[in-house]
C-alpha cells in the first residue's frame, strides 16, 4: 500500500483525532517499528510497519466499515446542498476518509446503514445478482392480509411498470395500523413505500434492521455508529 501520513493512518482507526495523535506523538507514545515517531506527518506504509500506541499494537485496516443507526432527517449522500447528510453524523477525522453510504435510505427512513470506502464490496452488496437480503420493519395504515403477502411473494408490478422481484412479507400485527417485516433482495427507488402504496396501505414508519447477515446493533442509539468487526466485514464478503 502507498505510504501515508502517520496521523491520517491512526485517525482512520476512529480511536483518536489528528489533534490527539499529534499529542501522543509529542509525548513519545507512538512507536513505528519500535522507534518513537518523529512527527505526526511522518510517512509510513501501514501494511509494512508495526504501529504501537500506548504500548498496544494497532491493527490497521485498509478500508473502513461503519454501521450507523440512521435517524430521520438525514440524506443518504456524501454531500448535498439540500440538507444534512449521514456523513454529518461522523467526527471530522472519519469524514476525511472518503466514506459513502452503501445504498440509500430515504430521508425519513431510519435504521441500519453501512458506510465504507471499499467500493468493490459495496457494489457487490447492492447488486441484485448477489442476493443480499435487506429486512425492514414497517408500519402501515390499513389492515395487512394474507393477500398482501401473496402479492409481495408473486413479484409486484408497480404503477409505472417497474417489476419487483419476489419479496417476503411477514405480518407482525394486523389492524387499522399494521406492522410487518419486509425482505427485499433489491433496492429500487422508494421500493417498500411504493409496494405498500400499490396495496392501498401507505407506510407511516420504515426502519431497516438487517442487511445480509448483519443486524442493526441494539446497542447503537439513533444517530450513533460503530466500526464493523473484522468477522462482520468477512461475513459481508462471503454473503456478496
Ligand atoms: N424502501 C423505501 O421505500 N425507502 C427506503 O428508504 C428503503 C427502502
Amino acid at each position: 500500500m502507498a505510504v501515508q501520513r502517520l496521523d491520517k493512518v491512526l485517525a482512520s482507526t476512529g480511536k483518536w483525532s489528528r489533534r490527539e495523535v499529534k499529542m501522543l506523538v509529542r509525548q513519545g507514545r507512538v512507536l513505528v517499528d519500535g522507534v518513537p515517531a518523529a512527527s505526526p506527518e511522518q510517512k509510513v506504509d501501514p501494511d509494512a510497519v508495526q504501529l504501537c500506541v500506548n504500548g498496544e499494537e494497532i491493527a490497521y485496516r485498509r478500508y473502513t466499515w461503519l454501521m450507523l443507526n440512521k435517524p430521520a432527517g438525514y440524506l443518504s449522500a456524501t454531500s448535498d446542498g439540500r440538507g444534512a447528510t449521514v456523513l454529518d453524523l461522523l467526527p471530522q477525522e472519519l469524514q476525511r476518509l472518503g466514506l459513502f453510504p452503501v445504498g440509500r435510505l430515504d430521508k425519513d427512513t431510519v435504521g441500519l446503514l453501512l458506510l465504507t470506502n471499499e467500493g468493490g464490496l459495496a457494489h457487490d452488496l447492492l447488486s441484485p445478482r448477489h442476493h443480499v437480503d435487506k429486512v425492514y420493519r414497517v408500519r402501515v395504515t390499513g389492515c395487512l392480509t394474507e393477500e398482501d403477502c401473496r402479492a409481495f411473494a408473486a413479484g409486484m408490478v408497480l404503477g409505472d411498470g417497474t417489476v419487483c422481484q419476489s419479496a417476503g412479507l411477514e405480518i407482525l400485527q394486523a389492524g387499522e395500523e399494521s406492522e410487518a417485516l419486509v425482505t427485499l433482495r433489491e433496492g429500487k427507488f422508494h421500493q417498500v413505500k411504493r409496494m405498500f402504496a400499490q396495496r392501498g396501505k401507505p407506510v407511516s414508519y420504515l426502519e431497516r434492521i438487517q442487511m445480509g447477515k448483519l443486524t442493526l446493533d441494539p446497542a447503537l442509539s439513533r444517530g450513533t455508529f460503530r466500526f464493523l468487526r473484522e468477522e462482520e466485514v468477512e461475513a459481508l464478503r462471503n454473503n456478496s
